[in-house]
């Protein structure tokens, strides 16, 4: 790790994955670590933008920039790409398990497959990915895990309900927390937990009923505001961080 702290935050020569790339923080935070000199992976599932973002970023950053389709809640489709990578990059530095989606209703309006929905993205795709992934590491013999979670993952959010949504978010949270310390022998696993912020998922029925107004900014974040605590924890600024969930919420958690 450099002495110099700016060195610290270079991320060139690294490479990291980045799931649900193709939108919102997923993208931002592509970008983010493009910037900082990365070679980047962006896996997306549905919206194929990311095939021409991976090209706009090896071009504007000279990083080489590759995307992969991948639904992150089938296992074998995920171990594939996890594999691809390694092929198409010889290692994998960081990975930030970020697609997520949310169905906001409560749990007597939803339907069964709603339910499984969400379970199989937000809870299966976190675990897939952190299993093969993993596996990486271990080999390697190094490794940075970071999780999109939620402050839903702490609190029960009001007013919406969605506590289901709520569950999985606390399910990676605390699941990431037990890969810190079993991988402790080789890689880092961080948690970032996000308040509102204008993605799409954003501008659901949270933003409909302003809930961001309750937290003490009173405002919802940008994605912009989001980028620096990703390089941070992928970074060697953060070296002696593991197990960390840190909460990024204009102050809605307090
Ligand atoms: P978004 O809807 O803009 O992006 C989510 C991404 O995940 C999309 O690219 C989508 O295609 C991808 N995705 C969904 N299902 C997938 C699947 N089966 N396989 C692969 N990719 C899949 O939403 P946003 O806000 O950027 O969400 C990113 C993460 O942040 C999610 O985990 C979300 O739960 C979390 N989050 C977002 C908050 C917000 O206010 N926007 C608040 C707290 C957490």
């Amino acid at each position: 790790t450099p002495s110099k702290v700016l060195e610290q935050f270079r991320l060139h020569g690294k490479v990291v994955v980045v799931t649900g790339a193709a939108d919102g923080i997923g993208l931002a935070v592509a970008d983010a670590m493009a910037e900082a000199g990365a070679n980047v992976a962006l896996w997306y599932n549905s919206n194929d933008a990311a095939v021409q973002r991976s090209q706009e970023l090896a071009r504007e950053y000279s990083i080489k920039a590759l995307a992969y389709k991948v639904d992150v809640s089938d296992a074998a489709q995920v171990q594939k790409a996890v594999s691809e990578v390694v092929h198409d990059f010889q290692k994998i530095d960081v990975f930030i398990a970020n697609a997520g989606m949310s169905i906001s209703k409560p749990i007597l309006e939803q339907t069964l497959d709603e339910y499984r929905k969400q379970m199989s993205v937000n809870v299966d795709g976190v675990v897939f990915c952190a299993k093969y992934a993993g596996e990486i590491f271990r080999r390697q013999g190094f490794g940075n895990l970071i999780v999109t979670s939620s402050m839903s993952g702490h609190i029960v959010n009001v007013p919406v309900d969605q506590p289901v949504y709520n569950a999985t978010k606390a399910y990676v949270t605390h699941f990431a927390k037990s890969l810190a310390r079993e991988w402790r022998d080789f890689a880092r696993v961080n948690i970032v937990s996000p308040g509102f912020f204008d993605t799409k998922m954003g501008a659901g029925p949270l933003a409909l009923n302003e809930a961001y107004r309750m937290s003490a900014m009173g405002r919802q974040g940008h994605v912009k505001e989001i980028k620096g605590l990703y390089l941070y924890l992928a970074s060697d600024a953060s070296t002696y961080m593991t197990g960390s969930d840190v909460l990024i919420d204009g102050g809605y958690v307090l």
